[in-house]
């Protein structure tokens, strides 16, 4: 074997060993800057050994502590090891999906997760994306080319993939107003004959749901759930989500609340048939056609998500996420509770939203030590933002850094 492809086997347990040391959680949760490479490419390299090791401070040290007890901030959760184990099988065998002949076996796991999932979603097929972002543009691209549409219209906290999918595909956006819960106002849509409504899941800032029933009279209607999308696996959750099955096309990122490590989403169609048919191109060097938007593509997405799914079942992954939505509730309960601090509103699907009562949430969480949460703007003011997607997560321990850093 070349040695390139020749792991010594001390080295692979000590990776693994600076891994696990890296994933103790240590002070600080966020991510820091600790990157001391060469300004020029080196000429002579220093040998595997040790450019592991000059970059393990920058990737692991360095790294924001996802899993660290004080961390609940962003729809990025830390990666369950099991996802760790795939994403070495893949990255080390570099199947291709776009070829049979380079990932035939992982297409087939691919389209089996693919048909796991559909039918929580009320639709009949569709592909995995690298994020919901490029989901949303595979839908709009699908709304464009079947349902003819020359309009995008969506509520004003749409996820900035939609506009940015609109401005992609050269049609034009339309920004309509949302209710001060921040779901889309029905009542607002003219008719949509032309156009193709997207309805969100979960909104980015604060996890509101649009109201899925709304604009049936659109020639397409997507929803973007790439946030709230999983909890159509919970027994408990899955009624937030009601309406999503009259959809034409779902987006939903399963690096976010299915736990998948970066990058992995789906994009599913009611009529996966016509759409891939729609986003097909051929060529004299591929054996099939090459559907949507991406060419060469690895097995990493679909390999972590089938570990995932096969290991827990759908009953172990809805238990993780009721246990997030729980998580949500404690949070937001502690903080309506405390005479210091102000609750944006009920979290609608694990997105807490909330700020010190009598000073600036940037300043108080620039103070925060040994906790983390993210800030968002939201309706003209700054709140902290804590998203439940950490199992680790401890609202106690939160707040009371929080406390701790008020001036
Ligand atoms: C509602 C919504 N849509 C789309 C996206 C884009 O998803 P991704 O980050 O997977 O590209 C996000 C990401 O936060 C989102 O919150």
């Amino acid at each position: 074997m070349h040695p390139d492809h020749d792991l010594p086997a001390d080295l692979l347990a000590a990776s693994v060993a600076r891994l696990r040391d890296s994933l103790t959680p240590r002070p600080d949760p966020a991510s820091t800057v600790s990157v001391e490479l060469p300004q020029i490419l080196p000429d002579g390299g220093i040998g595997e050994a040790a450019a592991l090791e000059q970059l393990a401070d920058a990737l692991l040290t360095g790294a924001a502590q996802l899993q660290h007890p004080g961390f609940m901030a962003h729809m990025d959760p830390p990666a369950p090891w099991i996802t760790w184990i795939t994403a070495l099988w893949t990255a080390a065998l570099n199947q291709n999906l776009l070829h049979d002949d380079t990932g035939a076996a992982a297409r087939a796991i691919e389209a089996q997760v693919v048909d796991w999932l559909k039918p929580f979603f009320g639709m009949d097929g569709g592909h995995l994306t690298p994020g919901s972002t490029l989901a949303n543009l595979t839908a709009l691209w699908a709304a464009r080319e079947i349902g003819g549409v020359r309009r995008v219209v969506a509520s004003e906290h749409a996820h900035v993939s939609v506009p940015k999918s609109a401005a992609i595909l050269g049609i034009r956006y339309e920004s309509v107003p949302a209710d001060a819960a921040h779901r889309l106002d029905p009542a607002a849509l003219g008719p949509l004959d032309d156009a193709a409504l997207v309805l969100t899941a979960g909104t980015t800032a604060v996890g509101a749901v649009d109201p899925l029933d709304a604009g049936v009279d659109a020639a397409w209607r997507h929803v973007d759930a790439a946030w709230a999308g999983p909890l159509r696996l919970s027994a408990s959750h899955r009624g937030v989500l009601d309406g999503i099955g009259g959809a034409d096309s779902v987006a939903m990122s399963a690096h976010k609340w299915l736990f998948q490590p970066k990058e992995s989403a789906l994009v599913l169609f009611a009529d996966a048939g016509r759409a891939h048919r729609a986003l097909a191109y051929g060529s004299g060097y591929l054996a099939r056609p090459n559907v949507g938007v991406l060419g060469s593509h690895g097995a990493a997405a679909a390999a972590g998500l089938a570990a995932s799914l096969l290991a827990w079942g759908r009953r172990g992954m809805a238990v993780r996420i009721d246990a997030e939505i729980e998580r949500s509730q404690q949070l937001a309960r502690l903080v309506a509770a405390h005479p210091d601090f102000v609750l944006w509103g009920q979290p609608a699907t694990g997105i807490v939203v909330w700020r010190p009562a009598h000073y600036d949430a940037a300043l108080v969480r620039s103070r925060m030590r040994d906790a983390f949460v993210s800030l968002a703007t939201v309706d003209g003011a700054q709140w902290f933002r804590s998203v439940a997607a950490n199992p680790n997560a401890d609202p106690e321990r939160v707040l009371a850094a929080a406390v701790e850093a008020l001036p």
